[in-house]
């Protein structure tokens, strides 16, 4: 979603801007701008639709200066036009304001500046808030900003420039990440670390209701009230290499081609094979602790909600504690039963999504203890929670997710350890699972070497206009995954179901120009699911079949079959869901679609 960079340094800004919101491209954005300072005037520049069109129009035209604002939005309130990007200025056009979030009394404020005779010329929230620090300037930024958001209600992240105070940028976060960057004789300021990381690691994460301001030379944090804050310094672990396309054609492809790797990171520490357990220190749980829950939520969305329902079955059948799965955007506004003897999983790649953030802190607010299985390291949701795991899978730039998800699941298999081996779970299953894990990163690459089978597989249905995905057991919830990749990126429509319940509306669906993927190890449902295969095999549907090796009975009903390493039953989703993913990559690349950014889609969903 929107993205936020801002610099105050020797340099020109125009480029740095730019380049930090190429930089957040993958977020997903639909209108792009930026404000320089000019020799004490300053000078904005803003276009609907892609960030190209915004560097097409500065050739040759570049704003000159050291201080600039940069932004990407993704539009809420008010269509994606040029009027409605930011920046936003004042009243008297001098003061510059970009801003993440939703400013939920712009209506009333807006109201109010109207009858004191200022006019607005877009329809979004942000252009009032600029009007609002306009409103209160008396020379101090600082204290403008200050003044103005103490009258706010809502999210933000705003960076804030003027005309009249060259080389300070003031910033301030509610709701919206803020990460300062720390470098020499420079600052930076970024929503999302991969807008800095070319240019310092040292970064200060700012908390709900803390304001900063930046030199050059230094910056400061302080609460709205004036009281100083002092922030520690975070290094960023990554560098610039991490986020570039390393020689392949999309960050999708990438990332899917990274999974032995970033699995391996996953669990590299934790998996203890003697005594068949995990070491997960993050967890902050003591056996105690651990015996004492009694129910489980797991709470996410997208992707993450995919690997939270893998979860759930892991947790049941080898922990047997009771475990519910919820979209977080449903679990805030209900009632759900919540206590102390609950806890409450929040997953989240990117540990800013909106409606997780909210749900998890109703469960704390309900007195549930909380985990979070998150990648983005000081992440909102990450500092949230009451112990976690990271999920250390490495920047994930794509915006259909893959490595987040297998790492989700391999993730919730360790804390599914940890649970069942204070209960039934042998030190001999512990073992096999350990060791079952360990092999999973080679079992990848081994079906990553079989990428082109997929290739020209996808050739052959890439104009199919519909889709079904079949699973059962653990690998419904896989088979929701494929569908998921498959529309996000090529927009063929596609719906994953449980094997069995297709009988009950899907199946009026099939005919012979009908794609069925049909997810089906040899597991203990296999025999089930052959007789669903024959059920879309008497209807003419075209059945590709993602099976273990040698299973003749399979091969014969299907039109394709992709053969993936057989593992234990519960963690067969890890390597079923990669064919699912290279398969949705082949075919909306061979569609022509942006595989990295699909359209209408955020990579970090920010707003509910
Ligand atoms: C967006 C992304 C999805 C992601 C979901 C949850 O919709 O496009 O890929 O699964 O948000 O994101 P999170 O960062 O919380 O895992």
């Amino acid at each position: 979603m929107c993205g936020i960079v801002g610099y105050v340094g020797p340099r020109q800004a125009a480029p740095i801007l730019m380049e930090g919101l190429r930089r957040m491209e993958y977020r997903g954005y639909d209108s792009a701008g930026i404000a320089i300072l000019d020799d004490g005037e300053l000078v904005i520049r803003k276009a609907a639709g892609k960030l190209g069109i915004l560097a097409q129009e500065l050739v040759g035209a570049e704003p000159q200066g050291t201080t600039g604002i940069g932004h990407t939005r993704w539009a809420t309130h008010g269509a994606p036009t040029t009027p409605n990007a930011h920046p936003h200025t004042d009243r008297s056009g001098r003061i510059a304001l970009i801003h993440n979030g939703i400013i939920e009394n712009a209506t009333a404020i807006r109201k109010t500046l109207l009858a004191r005779g200022h006019e607005f010329i877009s329809e979004t929230d942000t252009e009032v808030l600029a009007h609002l620090v306009g409103a209160f300037y008396e020379g101090n930024l600082e204290e403008a900003v200050a003044s103005a958001l103490r009258d706010v209600d809502g999210a933000y992240g705003i960076c804030v420039i003027s005309a009249d105070e060259p080389d300070v940028l003031v910033v301030a976060r509610n709701g919206s990440p803020i990460i300062l960057g720390i470098g020499d004789g420079e600052n930076l300021v970024a929503s999302d670390q991969s807008a800095l990381v070319e240019h310092t690691r040292s970064v200060v994460y700012l908390d709900n209701g803390e304001m900063a301001i930046l030199t050059p030379d230094g910056y400061r944090v302080r609460t709205l009230t004036s009281r100083h804050v002092d922030k520690p310094i975070n290094q960023i672990e990554w560098d610039l290499a991490t986020i570039e396309r390393g020689g392949f054609e999309h960050f999708m492809l990438k990332e899917i081609f990274e999974q032995p790797e970033s699995l391996e990171n996953t669990m590299r520490g934790h998996l203890l094979e003697e005594s068949g357990n995990v070491r997960v220190y993050g967890l902050k749980m003591d056996d105690e602790q651990a015996k004492a829950v009694k129910r489980i939520i797991i709470t996410a969305c997208g992707t993450s909600w995919h690997s939270a329902l893998i979860g759930k079955y892991m947790i049941e059948e080898l922990a047997r504690i009771p475990t519910e799965v919820e979209y977080a955007s449903e679990f805030r506004y209900r009632n759900p039963i919540v206590d102390k003897d609950t806890l409450v999983i929040a997953i989240s790649q990117s540990g800013e999504t909106a409606d997780t953030l909210a749900a998890l802190l109703e469960a704390k607010r309900r007195g549930a203890s909380t985990l979070g299985l998150v990648n983005v390291v000081g992440s909102t949701i990450a500092r949230e929670v009451d112990g976690g795991l990271y999920l250390r899978c490495g920047p994930e730039i794509g915006v259909a997710s893959t490595k987040a998800f297998t790492s989700q699941v391999a993730a919730l298999a360790m804390v599914t350890l940890r649970f069942a081996r204070l209960k039934d779970m042998s030190l001999l299953e512990g073992q096999e699972y350990v060791r079952a894990m360990m092999k999973l990163p080679s079992q990848i690459q081994e079906i990553l070497e079989r990428a082109d089978e997929l290739e020209s597989l996808a050739e052959s249905f890439k104009d199919s206009t519909n889709a079904l995905y079949l699973g059962r057991g653990v690998n419904f919830p896989a088979a929701l995954e494929g569908a998921l990749k498959l529309k996000e990126i090529s927009y063929i429509h596609a719906e994953g179901y449980p094997a069995a319940e297709m009988k009950h509306g899907p199946i009026a669906l099939i005919d012979e120009n009908m794609p069925v993927v049909v997810v089906a190890p040899r597991d203990a449902v296999h025999g089930k699911i052959v007789s669903n295969i024959q059920e879309v095999r008497a209807r003419g549907g075209r059945v590709i079949a993602i099976v273990n090796a040698g299973d003749e009975e399979i091969s014969q009903l299907a039109e394709a079959t992709f053969i993936v390493p057989e593992t234990l039953d519960l963690l067969t989703p890890i390597l079923t869901v990669i064919p699912l993913q290279l398969f949705s990559y082949y075919v909306a690349v061979a569609r022509g679609c942006n595989v990295d950014q699909p359209r209408n889609l955020a990579k970090s969903v920010t707003v509910e």
